[in-house]
């Protein structure tokens, strides 16, 4: 593979990353920065309709979800773009698009989806954007606004949704839905039937950021969008069931924070992967980090394409049922590795098997016989000393 460029939904991009639409984008100046730093594409802040969302709280908007001294991610108030979107075509496109910038507008689903396609129309007629993504998953508004999240999972809507921009533009239309939803896969084939030219999957998750427990006051006082690496399991849920379920190419969103995660996407269905949390805790330059290790890790696996591995996770996800058919496993310990058995210093192991498997008398001891095969004792092993074998090696 000479190059990382990937075809999205009929557009070339230079490379499978996006800088998804969220803060480091909410003007010109910014989105190009994105672009500058390496993204494959840039999503602008999204655009709203012209009502009381088009200000957003100045009093505190984001909040860090820490375990211990670490990040795992954040919960914010942000809302939409506070600008008209007349103000940002004037002022700020022009300087988003500089050097070429491949832009995705994204435009807030209004209550009437005729005016999410005039919006959509308006913008097209600049030359200056390369697709479109509808945004039905903001986590924020509720209750009796029924935009956001609450219109986004509604399939008739999300129908309505892309099928009155697609018969506004020409361009290519994508819709960034909500993973606060038992099921995403209704939503993700009515867009996929009203014509649909991608996914985005998807926003953040709808949240609390807890209690300053000094004054007994919520951490932010309104529910706001959970993101960063915390929420990456959950949205590798709905990315892989949905891949399974639709043709259309998915960009997958939410929590990558390493190379590695980029390339976990992609083993299960997303043909682009998005950030916003990890470039606002680390700047635009995050980017240069990641396609330094997708290049290194292209070149090393002699990748002549982003096909040969997209997908290839998803036909081994299958229902738990079938796993609980499965042979048992139980754990085997290393003794050259264990750090109890070589220095006596260790025992995490004891404390997280609820079996009775793991003894120290006074040394790491197995009672195989009473292992149930759960594998946190692997997990959690910081010398890599125990792994899982089939019940039939056991001595
Ligand atoms: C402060 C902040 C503002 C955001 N604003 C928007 C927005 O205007 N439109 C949108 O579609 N998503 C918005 N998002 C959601 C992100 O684009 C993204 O879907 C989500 O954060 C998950 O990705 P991440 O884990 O890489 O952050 C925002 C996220 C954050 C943290
Ligand atoms: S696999 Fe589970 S049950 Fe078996 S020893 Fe480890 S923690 Fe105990
Ligand atoms: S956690 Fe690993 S190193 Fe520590 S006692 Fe158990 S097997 Fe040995």
């Amino acid at each position: 593979m000479k190059t990382l460029e990937v075809s999205f939904a009929g557009v070339r991009l230079r490379n499978p990353l996006i800088l998804a639409s969220a803060t480091p984008s909410w003007d010109g100046l910014r989105s190009n920065l994105g672009w500058k730093a390496g993204a494959g594409a840039v999503v602008p802040k999204s655009f709203a309709p012209p009502r009381k969302w088009a200000s957003h709280p100045r009093c505190g908007r984001m909040r860090l979800i820490k375990h211990g001294n670490q990040r795992i991610g954040m919960v914010n108030i942000e809302l939409y773009t506070t600008m008209t979107l007349q103000d940002w075509l004037d002022r700020e496109l022009e300087k988003a698009y500089e050097g070429g910038n491949v832009i995705i507008a994204s435009i807030v689903a209004h209550p009437d989806p005729a005016d999410t396609g005039k919006n959509a129309r308006l913008i097209e007629a600049t030359g200056k954007v390369a697709m479109f993504e509808i945004n039905v998953s903001c986590p924020m508004p509720a209750d009796a606004d029924r935009v956001g999240f609450q219109m986004g999972n509604d399939p008739e809507m999300c129908f309505r949704q892309v099928e009155a921009v697609k018969k506004a533009v020409t361009l290519p239309v994508g819709i960034k839905l909500t993973p606060t939803t038992h099921n995403m896969v209704p939503m993700a084939q009515a867009s996929e039937k009203a014509g649909a030219d991608f996914l985005t999957i998807s926003n953040s998750v709808r949240s609390f950021a807890g209690v300053d427990i000094r004054t007994g006051l919520p951490r932010l006082a309104a529910y706001g969008g959970y993101s960063g690496p915390a929420i990456k399991p959950i949205i590798q849920r709905h990315v892989s069931e949905v891949a399974k379920a639709v043709q259309i190419p998915i960009s997958a969103c939410g929590g990558v924070s390493r190379w590695e995660d980029v390339i976990e996407y992609i083993m299960i269905g997303a043909t682009t992967v998005q950030i916003c949390t990890s470039v606002m805790w680390h700047g635009y330059g995050f980017f240069e980090t990641l396609l330094k290790g997708l290049s290194e890790y292209v070149e090393r696996e002699h990748l002549d394409s982003w096909d040969e591995i997209r997908g290839k996770a998803l036909p081994y996800i299958v229902p738990i049922d079938e796993l609980s058919k499965r042979p048992p496993m139980v754990a085997e310990v290393d003794p050259q590795k264990c750090l109890n058995l070589t220095r006596g210093t260790c025992e995490a192991c004891g404390k997280v098997c609820f079996y009775g498997a793991i003894h120290f008398a006074p040394r790491f001891q197995l009672a195989r016989e009473n292992c149930d095969g759960c594998g946190l004792c692997t997990e959690i092993c910081p010398a890599e000393a125990l792994k899982l074998v089939p019940i039939s090696s056991r001595p």
